[in-house]
């Protein structure tokens, strides 16, 4: 069984649209291994999304992902990584696919209501930069 990592963004707590994106996690057959309301800190966004530091969007996307709290969750199932991406869909939901999360709560390019891992090493990363081991049963 693989792992990953999933956050329910600012823009999706705000609008209230939580319940529906765990309910879809479930519906894909994900097991919720942990989840948890959070407040992002500047230090935390930008140590997460580190890849991205110098790109034109990152004070915007760190500005985003403290602007309000945000479920972490991690889930496990068959193919975890890729599954998760897929339900999400595209980065700018301007070009998801029908069906997919982004395109049914996403805003904008940066407010996309999740994020998935992208990779399983960004997946082992990325869960225990919220999670404890104890947290993980
Ligand atoms: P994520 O890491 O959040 O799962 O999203 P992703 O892989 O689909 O996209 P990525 O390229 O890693 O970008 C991370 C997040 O930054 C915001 N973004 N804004 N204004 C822009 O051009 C822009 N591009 C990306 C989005 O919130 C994106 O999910
Ligand atoms: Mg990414």
């Amino acid at each position: 069984m693989e792992k990953t990592f999933a956050i329910i963004k600012p823009d999706a707590v705000e609008t209230k649209s939580s319940g529906k994106i765990l309910a879809r996690m479930e519906a894909e057959g994900f097991r919720v291994v942990a989840m948890k309301s959070h407040c992002i800190t500047k230090a935390e966004a930008e140590g997460f999304y580190g890849e991205h530091a110098g790109k034109g969007f990152f004070g915007s996307l760190v500005a985003y992902m403290t602007s309000g709290p945000v479920f972490v969750v991690v889930l496990e199932r068959e193919n975890a990584v890729a599954h998760w991406r897929a339900v999400m869909g595209a980065t700018n939901p301007a070009n998801a696919d029908e069906g997919t999360i982004r395109k049914e709560f996403g805003q904008s390019i940066e407010r996309n209501a999740a994020h998935g891992s992208a990779n399983l090493a960004d997946a082992a990363r990325e869960v225990t930069f919220f999670f404890s081991q104890t947290e993980l049963l």
